[in-house]
């Protein structure tokens, strides 16, 4: 059986030819995964990777290829792990081959920077979360992001990453929210695909995750998530679907949950129709941690290492194979694109080496990339940016405002230096404090901090102050989702308090998703700060004093109350479920409650524009401390179609715009009322204009047909909307397309 994908079965003829070349060989190096290159055939860098692979799997034995077809188990799993020694300190590993110069897949999470750092002794930057990159909608920033964690992963001995989540924010209290790239699956997928580049060009072996529909954490291991076929196609699975073609991820993380009755990593329609076929990936399919129910099954739909031990893809698949009930081509399949990915993220030719990681350079990258995702919600009466001529007081309030700022949980979480290792779910500050930025800031102006524990107290200082920043928090983690968007701990009574003490109070968010803001009208400046990673507060006090004029845009919708959601309860787990635990399923299992995604394609601000349910801030809405004006929108239909117009910086200072455009479909289509179809980031000093030109992929104004099952450019009107916000469209203009 030959799949879609690993080529290196159909490559014996090319071998005999390549074989005569003559060698070029990657510097010999003894490395951290358990390699020392060797002047073996497959070891000449000029073949492809297809080629390469090819030679490797024909010398391999039956035992070596179960190996690699499973991990070595995880430090936390409460089972024995007779080959601990060989693992890095990551959260799991692959055996290589080492008689055949093929190195272990040293694995690590990785999703805003390195995990366990703290742990083994090592240290990593942490990045402003996934979700905070999305809003800078920069190209640029997404490479930087993944190319940081390429290297501090290296730099640790790990030469693959478990980053690179995608799904989409269907459900805005998932407590993961803020590890993906927000509602869009142009955005996301765009974002995402870049960061995955760049992480790759730094030879470790790339990760997009959670494949699919992994939209809330409630259950997670036993949801079963129901959608349309075209819903899902166009929404959640497009992400990946331009994810993958951008970046071209070596690897693809399967999710817990099920869709549409089979769990995500036994899911035929997923990864081996729409994965492997349609989209052509070359790649290899690995579970999320525990995340495999079977083997017969999970092989023939398409897994092709479970992770992370070996409960089913072990010995199990090997009496399997011997029993003719796992082709040898199918487990040679699974093998061959392991080794492919090897090959081509080039973690062979250049084995890791571990170094010191470049601290400093990390803090500039992150605090750059900090002050490219901070959103300005409200600025009114000038409250921002802060002058430090007239301001003689602030009043810095909240939780740990004088000490850290809060990070994303879970697998996600990045320890901070000088601390013990961060425990499961532990609520996690960084050591970057917004009161002592701040007072860097501004030497000449009196800054008190009060906690806001007693929200008299605080309000008694902001009192005294010409201005109070709230700085508020919402935690969130992996394996819980929020019960709400309110800010939790009291802080909207906290807000409110200040607020009716001192006009001039702004609120610093830093959160993982939306959140409900009661408090809006009371106060004159929102600032989302997210989690805003190592250098977080020097990112913010720069914006708040205006040396770097904010140009972020929302990435996902912050709505007005969770009864506008599309779906106002949270579809919890019944009684009696499983209570299912990742890593330690021992038998074949089934999904115990469903979620109807009914809402279809209308994802984010789709469904708020298709109900007419107005919202608290739209997806792409962000202030800037200038103005821009758009003109001249010209749309040239094609085979590519050209939206081209022009942005003038209209303020007295130099700033960023982000320019969105959004296209109607024709009404015969049945698409909710726009979507994005594609942005542009320009820099424009004052008075300055520039025209833009985005060309739109023709698979960005298509719909998914059901019948024919593919994508389909339907003739008909489409209307262009081009402008700074999703509900701040000025330009228009509508085309007709054959
Ligand atoms: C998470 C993955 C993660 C894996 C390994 C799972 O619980 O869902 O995102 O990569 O654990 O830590």
């Amino acid at each position: 059986m030959n799949k879609p994908g690993c080529t290196c079965l159909a490559l014996v003829a090319a071998l005999a030819v390549s074989a005569q070349l003559r060698p070029v060989f990657a510097q010999d190096q003894v490395s951290s995964t358990g390699t020392q290159t060797q002047n073996f055939p497959w070891m000449e860098v000029r073949l492809s990777p297809d080629e390469r692979a090819d030679m490797v799997l024909k010398q391999m034995t039956l035992d070596e290829k179960i190996d690699l077809v499973h991990g070595e188990g995880t430090p936390d799993g409460g089972k024995p792990r007779p080959n601990a020694y060989l693992g890095n300190g990551g959260v799991g590993f692959v055996l290589g081959v080492p008689r055949l110069g093929m190195p272990i897949i040293q694995m690590s999470d990785a999703a805003y920077g390195v995990r366990s750092s703290a742990e083994n002794g090592r240290y990593s930057t942490a990045l402003p979360s996934n979700l905070a990159s999305a809003a800078s909608w920069d190209l640029q920033v997404a490479c930087e992001y993944g190319a940081l964690i390429g290297r501090e992963l290296r730099a640790q001995g790990y030469n693959m990453t478990l980053g690179g989540g995608v799904n989409l924010t269907r459900e805005p209290r998932n407590g993961r929210t803020f590890e993906y790239l927000g509602e869009d699956p142009i955005l996301a997928g765009t974002l995402v695909g870049n960061r995955i580049k760049c992480e790759q060009a730094e030879h470790v072996i790339g990760d997009i995750k959670h494949y699919a529909v992994n939209d809330q954490e409630s259950g997670r291991e036993e949801v079963n998530a129901i959608i349309g076929k075209r819903a899902m196609r166009e929404s959640d699975l497009l992400a990946f679907q331009i994810g993958i073609a951008i970046g071209d991820p070596a690897a693809v993380m399967c999710s817990y949950n099920a869709v549409n009755g089979d769990f995500a990593c036994e899911n035929r329609y997923l990864l081996t129709d729409v994965l492997k076929k349609d989209w052509k990936f070359k790649g290899f399919v690995l579970s999320d941690w525990g995340g495999t129910h079977s083997t017969v099954k999970a092989s023939a739909a398409g897994l092709d290492n479970e992770e992370p031990f070996d409960d089913f893809f072990g010995e199990k698949l090997k009496a399997a194979v011997q029993a003719g009930k796992v082709p040898m081509a199918e487990l040679d399949d699974h093998v061959c694109r392991i080794l492919r990915s090897e090959f081509a993220s080039g973690i062979v030719d250049f084995p890791t080496q571990k170094s010191v990681v470049d601290v400093d350079g990390g803090f500039e990258t992150a605090r750059r990339i900090a002050e490219q995702s901070t959103v300005l919600l409200k600025d009114s009466h000038g409250v921002l940016p802060l002058d430090r001529t007239t301001v003689r007081s602030i009043a810095i309030i909240g939780p740990h405002a004088d000490k850290g700022m809060i990070s994303g949980g879970g697998s996600a979480q990045v320890d901070p230096p000088g601390r013990p290792a961060s425990k499961w779910q532990e609520q996690v500050w960084f050591p970057t404090s917004p009161l002592e930025a701040v007072r860097a800031k501004a030497p000449g102006v009196n800054v008190q901090f009060d906690s806001g524990k007693n929200p008299s107290s605080a309000a008694a200082l902001a009192k005294k102050a010409d201005v109070a920043i709230v700085f508020a928090y919402q935690w969130t983690s992996e394996g819980l989702d929020l019960p709400n968007l309110s800010l939790p701990e009291n802080q909207d009574a906290l807000i409110e308090q200040v607020a009716a003490a001192n006009q001039r109070t702004i609120v610093v968010l830093e959160t993982g998703t939306a959140v409900l803001m009661p408090w809006i009208d009371k106060v004159n400046g929102v600032v989302e700060a997210w989690y805003a990673g190592s250098k977080g507060a020097n990112a913010v006090a720069n914006i708040l004093f205006g040396d770097v004029n904010p140009s972020a845009k929302l990435p996902m919708t912050f709505p007005r109350s969770e009864t506008d959601l599309p779906h106002p309860q949270l579809v919890m787990p019944p009684p009696g479920a499983q209570g299912l635990v990742a890593g330690v399923k021992t038998a074949e299992t089934r999904p115990t409650f469903g979620v109807h995604y009914d809402e279809g394609l209308k994802v984010g601000y789709k469904w708020y524009d298709a109900e007419n349910k107005p919202v608290l801030f739209p997806f792409g809405y962000g202030l800037s401390y200038t103005t821009y004006s758009y003109s001249d929108l010209k749309v040239k239909p094609g085979k590519e179609t050209t939206v081209s117009f022009t942005v003038k910086n209209i303020g007295s200072r130099a700033g960023a715009e982000i320019a969105e455009v959004y296209a109607a479909l024709p009404a015969s289509v049945g698409e909710p009322p726009k979507r994005l179809v594609g942005w542009s980031k320009v820099q424009l000093n004052p008075g300055e204009s520039r025209e833009m030109s985005v060309a739109v992929d023709p698979l960005y104004l298509s719909g998914y047909d059901e019948t024919l099952d593919r994508w389909k450019l339907a003739p008909g009107s489409y209307t262009f909307m081009v402008g700074g916000s999703s509900q701040d469209l000025p330009l228009v203009e509508k085309v007709s397309m054959k």
